[in-house]
């Protein structure tokens, strides 16, 4: 587990919004939704799509290469064709800056 580096201003996304943010060589998706920020790797557990393009619907963003979709808060997998979690990360807000704190697994 890394330590928490800052990704962006609080006010830089919409609400809701997102971005795709590279911390270390890794691709990850902020997200915020209702005035707070979440976090999952930027890849689709079914075949490896990215999110960037997907539709965030409340805490659920979608992959838009088949259409799966996953759990902001927690990664999970909640539609076909993903089974499989994919990596949610660390969040906070301090002084207006989000910082995110890459997980492992
Ligand atoms: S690669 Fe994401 S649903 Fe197939």
């Amino acid at each position: 587990m890394s330590d928490f580096v800052v990704v962006t201003g609080a006010d830089e996304l919409s609400d809701p919004g997102k971005m795709v943010v590279e911390i270390d060589d890794r691709f990850v998706i902020l997200c915020k939704v209702a005035g707070e920020f979440y976090c999952i790797d930027d890849v689709c557990t079914h075949d490896g799509g990215t999110f960037g393009e997907g539709e965030l619907c409340e805490h659920a963003i979608s992959c838009p290469r088949h259409g799966a979709k996953f759990d902001i808060r927690t990664g999970q997998a909640l539609t076909m064709p993903a089974t499989e979690p994919t990596v949610a990360h660390k969040v906070k807000v301090v002084d207006g800056q989000v910082f995110v704190m890459l997980v492992d697994q």
